[in-house]
């Protein structure tokens, strides 16, 4: 199925209001399952990027799940952000995690500042691919003895429209038309595991691995 792009920047009001609102307990707790997954026993201590963060919720679920990390979420749309402040204050969590609005690409991010980079359901979103491995490239602390860690997770293009509207139909079928329209465009949107292994080789990532890990998501991990 060909590949349709989606807007970027996710601006609108009332999308912001729907994501905030809608329940991604589910996806949320597998990305940070699956993170704990990769590297059993890893205890994530410094400064965490989470790129893309919207209304913020994996950046709290990660800093939940961290009680040592700093978590700094960046996004280009002032309505996620604001959602994504009042939740981290209703959280409790404002001294270790800051939200600012930031467009990728930036140059504030191209230096090597971060002891772990996240992002959730960005990379289909964005203009350009190659933006999100190019800024992990310059973000992410390189040559630590440890290695620092990347994890990626995305949706993943179904092979037709079938699928397309069977996995609408199983997870967002109760939600508002807001969330059911971006997540269905969001679906078309998306890469396959292949053309994302394309994308890292082309980054020179070819440390990160990427594989399905649902039946919608996929996941690039690895150190740098
Ligand atoms: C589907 S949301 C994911 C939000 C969050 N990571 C989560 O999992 O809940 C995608 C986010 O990427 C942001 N975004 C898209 N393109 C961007 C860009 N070029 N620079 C910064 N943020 C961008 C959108 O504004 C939106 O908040």
């Amino acid at each position: 199925m060909q590949r349709i792009p989606e807007a970027d920047l996710m601006d609108d009001g009332a999308q912001a209001k729907a994501y905030a609102e809608a329940d991604f307990s589910e996806p949320h707790e597998n990305f940070i399952a699956l993170f704990k997954q990769q590297w059993p026993g890893w205890d994530v201590i410094g400064r965490v990027l989470d790129l893309g963060c919207g209304t913020a919720d994996i950046s709290i679920r990660f800093a939940r799940a961290f009680a040592g990390c700093e978590i700094e979420g960046v996004d280009g749309a002032d309505e996620m952000l604001a959602y994504g402040i009042r939740a981290v204050a209703a959280a409790g969590l404002s001294k270790r995690i800051d939200l600012r609005n930031v467009y990728l690409p930036d140059e504030t991010l191209e230096q090597p500042l971060f002891d772990a980079v996240i992002s959730n359901s960005l990379l289909h979103h964005l203009k350009e691919p190659m933006t999100l491995w190019q800024t992990i490239s310059f973000c992410a602390k390189q040559n630590t003895d440890a290695g620092t860690p990347v994890f990626v997770m995305d949706l993943m293009r179904p092979d037709n429209q079938a699928e397309v509207l069977r996995l609408v139909e199983r997870y967002v079928a109760s939600e508002p038309e807001v969330l059911r329209h971006d997540f269905h465009h969001s679906l078309y949107a998306a890469y396959r595991v292949d053309e994302v292994r394309a994308q890292l080789d082309a980054a020179g990532l070819h440390q990160l691995t990427v594989q399905a890990v649902s039946d919608r998501h996929l996941v690039v991990a690895g150190l740098l």
